[in-house]
């Protein structure tokens, strides 16, 4: 029953991406350090729940139906994601590396979401189309897992987003990153968006 309900896949994996460039559009580099730290907090926990889901089950699912370059380009691009995260995470947001690193994982980020969303995407609801509602029930379910240890950081990372006034991009990161609180008020709609917006208070 869920499952029916549940948004395909691939909306899910479009509305995470979209979350992630709104929180990014809000980090400038005159924005002040702490809202930085805060932005770039949620920014990386997204990234890094998101392609987790990813690998555990959109890529694998692809792979079965066309084992092609493509799904095999993306995991190293994960990876490369992943120490971009490291190496941001070991420096201070007063440091102008840091606007550098954030930049250089964001651009490393857009051009993967430019092919998965170009080609990947496309290629899931041509290939799997019966499949996606209940893959994204699974990501779901699978989703709160992840989430659930991280709320602490989360909640640090929203406080200090929050504390100049970002609250829609921190929410936006949060959203992408858990979809937690979310999941568990509300249902998301058949089109991938989620029911009941006004449970963010803003
Ligand atoms: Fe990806
Ligand atoms: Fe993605």
């Amino acid at each position: 029953m869920f499952s029916r309900m549940s948004p395909s896949i691939t909306n899910m994996i479009r509305m995470d991406h979209t979350h992630v460039v709104a929180a990014f559009h809000q980090y400038q580099v005159d924005t002040p350090p702490r809202v930085k730290k805060g932005l770039a907090d949620n920014i990386c926990l997204a990234l890094e729940v998101h392609a987790q889901l990813e690998e555990e089950i959109f890529y694998p699912a692809l792979r079965e139906v066309s084992p092609d370059e493509f799904t095999e380009k993306a995991q190293p691009e994960h990876d490369r994601m992943r120490e971009l995260i490291a190496q941001l995470r070991a420096l201070q947001s007063t440091d102008p590396a840091f606007d550098n690193t954030l930049f250089e994982l964001m651009q490393a980020v857009l051009h993967h979401v430019a092919d998965e969303e170009t080609q990947l995407l496309p290629k899931a609801e041509r290939l799997l189309s019966g499949q996606l509602s209940e893959m994204g029930a699974h990501m779901t379910r699978r989703r709160m897992q992840l989430v659930g240890p991280r709320t602490g950081e989360l909640a640090g990372g929203m406080a200090r987003a929050m504390s100049t006034g970002t609250v829609l991009a921190a929410a936006g990161a949060l959203a992408a990153a858990g979809g937690l609180l979310l999941a568990s008020r509300s249902h998301p709609n058949a089109r991938g968006r989620w029911v009941n917006p006004a449970k963010w208070g803003h």
